[in-house]
């Protein structure tokens, strides 16, 4: 499929997991893509493995609760590939597994940073050359976590919440300028993610598996299909939804 062709599209924290998956997916699908993260060897090692199944990527070294990283990594799409199409605000952190009395002060602020003011960077700066370029379509990692409480995760869940509810906001100001804002709810996905939270609390992993109604955990490549249908015209009249990828886990 050629879902993406002739567009320009960033993906945060494209180095690893989900991101790297969907950065991939979207070159597979025609788009030039700008490979941003803080983790230069993962986001170096995306861009190779999208150049040598033919794609077009670029790296941006990117700290994405930098305001200044966060236009700088806007404009390398703009200077490189001429405009932006389609923005994954994809980058966070899990921060500590701790019920709220126990959780750190600066880990709270440094979830924060990352989850939340760093997709409210990506919306604004994204916003600013969509305008410029005739509109495009923005995606914002959201989680389970942001829809109802799964205990001691506090802050990663506040941050969540708070992206469904930022993506509602870019939808609704933006919808007369061509640009769609919607945000995407993954259950338990296997990646370096899921597998430090298994590392560290190993009791986790029976809990992960037995999370989602269907079996197992997701595959990367299922959160970056319905991330590729949101950033296609496939999603044309959709916009201010977070949509769940969560084998049936908000159903319940
Ligand atoms: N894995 C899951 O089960 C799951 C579930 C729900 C939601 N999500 C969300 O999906 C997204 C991707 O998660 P993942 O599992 O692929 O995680 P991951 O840890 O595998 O990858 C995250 C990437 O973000 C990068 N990153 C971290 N801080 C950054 C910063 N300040 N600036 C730029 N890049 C930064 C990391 O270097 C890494 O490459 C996240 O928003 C996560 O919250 C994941």
């Amino acid at each position: 499929m050629n879902l993406l062709e002739e567009k320009v599209a960033v993906v945060t924290g494209a180095g690893s997991g989900i991101g790297r998956q969907t950065a991939k997916t979207f070159a597979d699908n025609g788009a030039s893509v700008v490979v941003a993260d803080i983790d230069t060897d993962g986001g170096q090692a995306a861009v190779e493995s999208i150049v040598d199944a033919g794609g077009e990527a670029t790296f941006v070294e990117t700290d994405i609760s930098s305001p200044d990283d966060a236009q700088a990594m806007i404009e390398t799409a703009v200077d490189e590939y001429g405009g932006l199409d389609v923005l994954y605000n994809n980058a966070a952190i899990e921060g500590p597994v701790a019920r709220l009395d126990e959780y750190e002060n600066d880990a709270f602020e440094q979830v924060i940073e990352v989850n939340l003011k760093g997709v409210w960077y990506g919306l604004k700066y994204g916003i600013q050359a969509m305008l410029e370029d005739g509109g495009g379509s923005i995606i914002s990692a959201s989680s389970i976590g942001g829809e109802v409480a799964v205990p001691q995760y506090s802050g990663y869940g506040a941050a969540k919440a708070a992206v469904s509810q930022l993506t509602k906001y870019a939808a609704i100001e933006y919808a007369d300028d061509d640009i769609r804002a919607n945000a995407i709810a993954p259950g338990i996905v296997r990646t370096e993610m899921i597998e430090r939270s298994i590392e560290d609390h190993p009791e986790m992993e029976e809990q992960f598996l037995n999370t989602e109604p269907m079996p197992g955990l997701a595959d990367p490549e299922e959160i970056a299909n319905a991330v590729l249908f949101l950033g296609s015209d496939l999603s044309s009249r959709v916009t201010g939804v977070t949509l769940p990828v969560e084998g049936g886990y908000l159903a319940q």
